[in-house]
């Protein structure tokens, strides 16, 4: 088989980069075309660890030039800026994987928590690119929209016990993450001074993650309470899950058994921490119940597991090839 040609549009930000790695490094695709806003630069000087490894050019970006060099992009850009990518790039022929929010959610609940929709037209054909719900379905798409990083947690933490969980009763996620979640551009809250030796939590009860867990999971907004707080980290996240479910339930041999034939997921006996998945697509996950209530910790590393090496195997899985070719296992430790 020869090789499959995709290209990477934002890829002077953190997750553009983290596709590089994967993508130079990837036995069956070739990195055909990489893009930010201006061009007219390369790879090394965007990102000097690249150097004497990667030394592509970097283009200005443009959609009919993606379109001709590659089968498949990804797309690491901010969202309103992405849709208005996916629908020519679609036009063309190509299949696309979007980091942003633009095509994870229906029309309805986008526009509430975002912005106006300027792609109606595509926005139904997406697939939620998380693997474990939707295998099938993405193999066959031609967008994938790539879950955030916090409803990955969230989600793979909680979806097991949906269905076992007390009627009406709320699914609380606590969740705590890096800076680099928030991109390469600085802001007040993400400066230095204001991180260092820090912890706070950020739009309580009104993250835009909030809607994206609770429709994935299949709830009513008011049935999520998500908190997330910013951490003095670069990268990294753990979801802590409380919810109430059957006490007849045992949730360890029931999540051990929910996941035993996935590749990405890994079922601990002691508390999962950020440092054993980072750098990798893996998410550890660990439970612990008290009567009926039920503590899940889940951990995943936001850039990888969050959007850049679940991104790779969302195109693994649209080009038919083996899931987990190419994509990093073991974390950055010690
Ligand atoms: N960071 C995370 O942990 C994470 C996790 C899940 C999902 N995401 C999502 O993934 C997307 C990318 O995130 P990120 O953290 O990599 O952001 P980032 O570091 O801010 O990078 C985004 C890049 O997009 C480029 N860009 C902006 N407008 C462009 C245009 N018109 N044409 C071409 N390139 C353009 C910018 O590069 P130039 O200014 O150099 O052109 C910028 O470097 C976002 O939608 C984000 O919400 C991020």
């Amino acid at each position: 088989m020869s090789a499959i040609n995709v290209g990477i549009v934002g890829v002077s930000g953190y997750t553009g980069l983290e596709l590089v790695k994967m993508l130079h490094a990837h036995p069956k695709f070739e990195l055909a075309y990489v893009a930010n806003s201006e061009g007219d630069t390369s790879l090394a000087a965007l990102h000097p660890a690249l150097k004497s490894v990667c030394d592509l050019p970097v283009e200005k970006a443009d959609v009919k030039e993606a379109s001709r060099r590659c089968e498949l992009v990804f797309l690491a850009l901010p969202h309103k800026t992405a849709m208005a990518f996916v629908k020519p790039l679609v036009e063309y022929g190509c299949r696309v994987v979007d980091l942003s929010a633009d095509y994870r959610l229906p029309l309805e609940i986008y526009e509430k928590h975002y912005t106006e929709h300027t792609d109606r037209h595509n926005l139904p054909k997406a697939v939620y690119g998380l693997p474990e719900l939707y295998r099938n379905a993405i193999a066959s798409a031609q967008i994938v929209a790539n879950p955030g990083c916090f409803p990955t947690s969230a989600i793979l933490g909680a979806w097991p016990f949906v269905s076992k969980r007390v009627e009406n009763s709320p699914v609380i996620v606590d969740a705590k993450t890096g800076v680099s979640g928030a991109g390469k551009k600085l802001s007040e809250t993400t400066h230095f001074v204001n991180v260092n030796e820090n912890l706070f939590a950020y739009n309580p009860l009104g993250h835009r993650h909030a809607p994206e867990i609770a429709h994935k999971l299949g709830l009513e907004e008011s049935e999520v309470v998500f908190v997330p707080h910013l951490c003095p980290i670069t990268r990294g996240m753990i979801s802590s899950i409380y919810m109430q479910i059957d006490e007849a339930l045992d949730a360890k041999s029931f999540i051990k058994k929910f996941y035993e034939h996935e590749p990405f997921i890994r079922i601990l006996d002691k508390p999962v921490d950020m440092k054993s998945v980072a750098g990798t697509n893996f998410c550890d996950i660990f439970v612990k119940q008290q009567g009926s209530t039920l503590f899940i910790s889940s951990a995943i590393d936001n850039l990888q597991r969050g959007a850049s090496s679940q991104a790779v195997v969302n195109a693994n899985i649209m080009m038919h090839l083996p899931e987990e070719l190419g994509i990093p296992k073991i974390a950055y430790v010690p």
